[in-house]
This record gives structure tokens, sequence and C-alpha cells, in this order.
């Protein structure tokens, strides 16, 4: 079996893991957390989050998070921005880029975002080119590709149009989200042979699986057994989603260093000092970590 000799991890756990904690955390704190998980080698994190604070209350201070991050060399610091005012006030936080995100079916992009498909993507439009104006990339994400909480089963080919449609509008890269994380390893390697037959490189492409069921690491070794090599990963597992009750966090970054680690893939990330940082925002949020290599390596000592 091919596999790809590089990993790149997204870490969204400042972003998609606290946006769905119920413990309010400080600036501080959330910074903290950005610095050691930076410390561990993680190269892309997403540290916050630029949208309604009506909607998502856990990250109406992500100003204040990036004027407290220390920034380092080589690291990127990315946000999300549903809108033109997003994107602004992202610019004005010096991100280094930023994420549009866009559900594969209308019930979810009624309840995540407010509007229909072809309404966020018109939003998206001056968003994508004041982003192109400064040079800065955007990332696009799908919501829901392996199931939706309120339309169920979803049609491989829906995604992989809303893949092209969103690399086309200027996204450098589309991350697949199992939003629920309902996908198996056939659903997931039923969607990525559609996507990938469609003219989609797998250097677009990332997975965001989230672990519900427990089936993100087998998604996620379908996904580099496809050539995709870019995997978003939450230190802990934090998070869950408020659309989809029960649903979890996204895997485990500590889980995912482990899988990569065994299959021989490299990923720059120094699994120590991530249980550090995994440790750091446990205690802060007095919560037990949803890693499972996470909690071995700790009982280890
Ligand atoms: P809306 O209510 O339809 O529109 O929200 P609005 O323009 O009337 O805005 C409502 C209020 O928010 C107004 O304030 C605006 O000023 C303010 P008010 O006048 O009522 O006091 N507002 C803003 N404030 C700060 N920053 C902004 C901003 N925009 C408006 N950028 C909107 C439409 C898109 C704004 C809203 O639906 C929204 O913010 N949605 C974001 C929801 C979200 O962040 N969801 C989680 C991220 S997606 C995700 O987690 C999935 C992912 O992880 C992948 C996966 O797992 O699938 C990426
Ligand atoms: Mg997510």
């Amino acid at each position: 079996m091919n596999y790809p000799t590089e990993a790149c991890l997204v870490e969204v756990g400042p972003r998609d893991g606290l946006q769905n904690e119920a413990t309010a955390l400080t600036v501080e704190q959330k910074s903290n957390l950005v610095n050691h998980l930076s410390e561990a080698g993680l190269k892309v994190i997403e540290t916050g989050s630029f949208v309604s604070p009506r909607w998502v209350p856990q990250m109406a201070d992500s100003t204040a998070v990036f004027d407290s991050i220390s920034r380092r060399d080589g690291v990127r610091y990315s946000a999300l921005t549903p809108n033109l005012r997003g994107l602004e006030d992202a610019i004005a936080a010096n991100v280094s880029e930023v994420a549009v995100f866009v559900a594969v079916t209308e019930s979810f992009s009624k309840k995540n975002l407010n509007a229909s498909i072809a309404e966020t993507f018109d939003r998206y439009q001056p968003v994508l080119d004041m982003a192109a104006d400064k040079q800065l990339p955007v990332r696009g994400y799908l919501s829901c590709v392996l199931g939706c909480p309120y339309e169920g089963e979803v049609n491989p080919r829906v995604v992989s149009d809303l893949t092209l449609q969103l690399l086309e509008a200027g996204c450098y890269e589309v991350s697949l989200g199992d939003t629920i994380g309902t996908g198996t390893a056939g659903s997931m390697t039923r969607l990525l042979d559609v996507i990938l037959g469609s003219g989609v490189s797998a250097h677009q492409l990332a997975v965001h699986c989230h672990d519900t069921y427990g089936q993100a690491l087998a998604n996620i070794v379908v996904a580099l057994q496809h050539g995709v090599a870019t995997i978003d990963s939450s230190v802990a597992g934090l998070g869950g989603c408020p659309y989809a009750v029960g649903a979890t966090g996204n895997v485990a970054t500590e889980d995912v260093v482990y899988l990569l680690d065994g299959l021989g893939i490299e990923h720059g990330v120094q699994p120590e000092a991530l249980l550090k940082a995994s440790q750091y925002i446990c205690a802060e949020l007095g919560r037990e970590s949803q890693s499972r290599a996470g909690r071995a390596l700790s009982l280890k000592g």
C-alpha cells in the first residue's frame, strides 16, 4: 500500500475544539494553548474565528487571542471568516490565512450560517476577492460530507461538485468535514474515489474527521491511502458540534501522531510536548482527554 512520506497536521483545537466547550476560557488560557501547540511543532494552528458572537460566543475574543500569542516563524495561524466583516477583523488581527465554510446540505447550511448554500457562495465572493487582493490564502471547508444530522446520507457527487466550486472560487485546499463522525472506511473510500475521479488532486484535499462513532482513525488511514496528506485534528479531542446532538470532537491530535508514527509518515510534532499541551488544556477545562494514545502515554509517565 502506498502512503505519503509526510503529512501536515492542521490543529483545530483552539477553534473547533474550544467553540464547543461549555467552560469559558480567558484570553490568556487560549493563547497559552496555542503557544504550547506551536512549541510541540504544529505548523498550522486554527487559532480563532471571526464570526458573530451571537452565534458562537466562545470565539468572541479572537482578536485578543491573536494579539497575545507568541508567533513562531514558520507557523501559520488561521481563522474562520464567514463574511467580509470577519475577513476585515481577521486581517486587522494579522492572521496568516483564513477559512470559509460551506455545508453540503441546505438544512445544515441554514443552521450554521443562516443562509442557503448558494447564498453562502455569494457572501464569500467578496471575501475571496479581498483575500486574493491581500494575497491571503483561503482554505475551504465542507461540512457533513459523510452524513448530515438533518438530511442523513449525502451523495458523494454533491460533495465533489462543491469541492470543485470552492477550488474554482479561489480556495487553495478543501477540508472535507465529517462533522457528525458517522463516516466509515467504506463511505470515505466511496467519497474520495468520486472526488479524485472528478479531476481534483489529493494535494488539494484535507480530511476533518470527528470521532463520534470511533471511526476517525480508520477514515484517516483511507484518506492517506488515497494520497490525502493534510489531516485536521484537535488536541485532546476537544470539541463537539452545537447542531448535532452527541457529536464528539475532532479526532485527537495525539492519536493521529501515534498513527502516523506507526506508518513511518513524518509530521514534525513532538509527542511529549504535545502531551503537555493536552494536559494543560484538560486541566484548565477540568475534563479528561478524549485521546486514547494521550491517556496511555500519560499513564506511562
Ligand atoms: P445572521 O444572524 O444571519 O446575520 O448571521 P447578521 O448579518 O444579521 O448578523 C447577526 C449579528 O452578528 C449582527 O449583530 C452582526 O453585526 C453580527 P447585531 O446587529 O444583531 O448585534 N455579525 C458579526 N459580528 C462579528 N463578526 C462577524 C459578524 N457578522 C455578523 N463576522 C453569520 C450570519 C454568518 C454572521 C452567522 O450565521 C455566523 O456567524 N455563523 C457562524 C457559525 C459558526 O461559526 N459555526 C461554527 C464553525 S463551522 C464548523 O465548526 C464546521 C467545521 O469545523 C468543519 C466541520 O466539522 O464540518 C469548519
Ligand atoms: Mg469541525
